[in-house]
């Protein structure tokens, strides 16, 4: 009698070490972000680092996260490799599926770079950074996340492509994680932002006073 699970019927192979390195690393990123610039928002850890110059601090934060990033899709692709294919998904209409996603993401994500320039993409409110004026326009006026939600269709596109299972639970992971992250992150830079509305609600105050 053959085993229920052989190789051959399995959608995800658990034994793979490689696909909890990659579940690591995705929840891993977003983790080191958010520690490391609260530590510089309330302790000035990385500006201190890079000798008061805030600027080239954001810059080399945003350089690490770029490293981090391209280690986390190595380590995906890497995991994908050593998981089963599955039939269904090995179609031509999955394959062209998988091409839009991909694009989608990378839009997505390169378009909102643009927009917010490096330091309005990696974490410059933390730094005291801020952005002028919020950003409405593309692609912020299609989802209020582009950069995780563009992430999230490329990871969804890879796995699709290479025809892989493991590769969508792994994008549901990713799904989860950037959830948990944007629920952490969005109420912390809306403070950030706010401090400054009355930082120059009080400054035009003291301007009325003055004359
Ligand atoms: C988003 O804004 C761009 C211009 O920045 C515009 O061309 C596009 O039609 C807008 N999309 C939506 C869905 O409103």
């Amino acid at each position: 009698m053959a085993p229920l699970d052989t190789p051959a019927t399995q959608l995800v192979d658990f034994n793979q070490q490689s696909l909890f390195v990659s579940a690591a690393s995705v929840a891993f990123n977003p983790l080191f972000w958010n520690i490391v610039a609260r530590q510089e928002y309330h302790n000035k850890i990385l500006t201190k680092l890079f000798s008061g110059r805030s600027q080239v601090a954001c810059y080399g934060l945003a350089a690490t996260i770029f490293l981090l990033g391209l280690l986390r899709d190595f380590l995906y692709e890497r995991s994908l490799r050593d998981q089963p294919s599955y039939p269904l998904l090995e179609s031509n209409e999955i394959k062209y599926l998988a091409y839009a996603l991909l694009i989608s993401g990378n839009v997505l994500v390169l378009s909102s770079t643009w927009a917010l320039g490096i330091t309005g993409t990696f974490l410059g409110d933390y730094f005291g950074i801020l952005m002028d004026e919020m950003v409405t326009g593309f692609p912020f006026n299609v989802t209020d996340a582009p950069m995780y939600y563009g992430s999230t269709c490329s990871f969804l596109g890879t796995a699709l492509l290479y025809g892989k299972p493991a590769g969508i639970l792994l994008t549901a992971w990713v799904f989860v994680v950037y959830k948990v992250a944007l629920a952490f992150e969005n109420p912390f830079t809306a403070r950030i932002y706010a401090k400054r509305e009355q930082e120059r609600a009080a400054a035009k105050g003291d301007n009325k006073k003055s004359r």
